[in-house]
């Protein structure tokens, strides 16, 4: 029953407070974080989650994210362990999403984890999510709010771009902060980076006191949603490009001539917080984007992530 035209609420009392109701109605509500905005919809109702899948148009073999409180909410849902502790308390509220075997009875619906008997969780740092989640006082699980494969959203211009009159609402509190996804770090075995993301790499293994085990891209047991044509624009993408050919806009990093810049001063969370939003600008041109090379270490490992699958060929039977 999602409505006809979808809502645009201000990140006020009186939003927040329609805002938690229409998720409790089941339906479906898109929510800013510090990473991305999300899709959001009551994880403990099969109807609503099933809505998410819908309106995003996402193959239902990959399962979402569920996002709580607190830590202590957390626990409610998965097998807690020493690392998840130690992770928590270093990076929660914050970019991270935990994966952990379910606990008996947690009530969280089948859809949400696609089958899997582990369930991916975080605690978001946006303020208006936090306001969110208090009020609505139950896990709600939030895809990235764009159609499946597509750009993720950073504004919610982007959310009203890819999902309008799909959705109920959305929570409007402007851009986000950190502009990539949550770092996934699977921990029901041994340590295992699912996907770089907000939060470094090298500060995650700091805070273990070992390395991360890396997991191959491809490797669909383990990380059902990275599929390796995503966050893809409508236009062709070259990554590594030292200048642009002709009919090419070039999106540079550092010091150079470019058509736009992630981080004129090769800042690399400037960059991040740039990448999703300068994408959307380009792709609105309808001309073949070529990309500057991004060094490959902290935030820059989710960029080069995102980058390789917005240039990987497309059509593949398991694009979403
Ligand atoms: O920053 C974020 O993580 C944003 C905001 C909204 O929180 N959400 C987000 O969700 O990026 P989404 O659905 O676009 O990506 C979730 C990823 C997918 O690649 C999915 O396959 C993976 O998490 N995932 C979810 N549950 C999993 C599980 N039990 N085991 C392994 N991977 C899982
Ligand atoms: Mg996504």
């Amino acid at each position: 029953m999602s409505a006809p035209t979808t809502l645009h609420l201000a990140p006020d009392e009186p939003g927040l407070a329609q805002a938690a109701a229409l998720l409790a109605a089941g339906e479906l509500v898109a929510l800013p974080t510090e990473t991305v905005y999300g899709l959001g919809a009551d994880a403990r109702s099969g109807a609503a989650v099933a809505r998410v899948y819908e309106a995003k148009g996402r193959p239902n073999f990959n399962p979402l994210i569920v996002h709580v409180g607190a830590a202590a909410a957390a626990r409610r849902y998965v097998e807690w362990n020493r690392n998840a502790e130690t992770l928590a308390r270093a990076f929660w509220p914050g970019p991270l999403t935990l994966v952990l075997p379910l606990k008996p009875g947690h009530g969280i619906s089948p859809l949400v984890t696609a089958g899997l008997d582990t369930l991916a969780v975080r605690v978001p740092a946006h303020p208006v999510a936090r306001v969110l989640l208090d009020r609505f006082d139950g896990p709600v699980a939030a895809p990235s709010a764009n159609p499946s494969g597509q750009i993720s959203p950073t504004t919610a211009g982007h959310v009203l771009a890819g999902l309008d009159g799909r959705i109920a609402a959305v929570v409007d509190a402007g851009p986000c902060s950190v502009g990539v996804e949550s770092t996934i770090v699977g921990l029901a075995a041994q340590p295992t980076l699912l996907r770089p993301g907000g939060v470094a790499t090298e500060a995650i293994e700091t805070a273990l006191g070992a390395p991360l085990a890396r997991h191959a891209t491809g490797d669909a047991v383990i990380a059902p949603g990275q599929l390796l044509s995503h966050y893809a624009p409508a236009a062709t993408v070259r990554l590594n490009a030292k200048a642009a050919r002709a009919g090419e806009v070039l999106l540079g990093f550092g010091d150079m001539v470019c058509d736009l810049n992630l981080s004129p001063s090769a800042n690399l969370a400037e960059a991040a917080a740039n990448l999703f939003g300068f994408l959307h600008r380009l792709d609105g041109l309808a001309k073949p984007i070529a990309i500057a090379t991004i060094p490959d270490h902290g935030l820059g490992m989710a960029i080069n992530d995102r980058l390789r699958r917005a240039a990987a060929p497309r059509g593949r039977p398991d694009q979403a």
